[in-house]
């Protein structure tokens, strides 16, 4: 028996003021992507923004569908778009938000777990770490890089 322990870093950030300024922009992106989500069913919108390593910003939310497993989470939408537009451009960072009945959410929210297959699909492709940014009205949360969401994870190098 052979016990493998695997470690992962965030770093929390008490307010946005801390952050770069085109990372403050990112967020807010994120929070403006948010508002005109289609959410009518969980009434949890959620926002992503997307920078590419050549400045552009790609901004996505969820579009919730009556048959529920066809709606889609912001996170990918902003990524595919991204991808789709810019297909040889690294993603450089993504930020997320959500806003419910009661506004911004205080605590920030990770990415789900297919999102993140796909945001690291993206880095692996690039061969670049993403940095995640999270926001929550009481803290933002980031990561360097998605393998701190999935340090133990799948990807093309098991299709060998
Ligand atoms: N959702 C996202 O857009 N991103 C996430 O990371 C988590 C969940 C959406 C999916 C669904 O429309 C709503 O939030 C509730 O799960």
């Amino acid at each position: 028996m052979n016990k493998r322990e695997i470690k992962s870093t965030i770093t929390d950030y008490n307010s946005l003021a801390e952050l770069d300024q085109k990372y403050q922009e990112l967020v807010q992106k994120a929070k403006e992507a948010a508002e005109t989500a289609y959410a009518p069913y969980s009434k949890f919108k959620v926002g992503a923004a997307v920078l590419l390593e050549n400045g552009m910003v790609f901004q996505g939310n969820n579009q919730e569908n009556a048959a529920y497993p066809s709606g889609i989470c912001a996170e990918r939408v902003a990524i595919f778009y991204a991808n789709s537009k810019y297909p040889d451009v690294p993603i450089k960072a993504v930020a997320v938000t959500a806003n419910t009945k009661n506004g911004f959410i205080s605590e920030p929210i990770p990415p789900c777990g297919s999102c993140l297959q796909v945001m690291l699909e993206s880095e692996n492709r690039a061969d670049k770490p993403i940095k995640v940014l999270l926001y929550g009205k009481s803290k933002i949360t980031v990561a360097e890089g998605i393998k701190q969401f999935l340090p133990f994870n799948f990807n093309k190098e098991m299709l060998k």
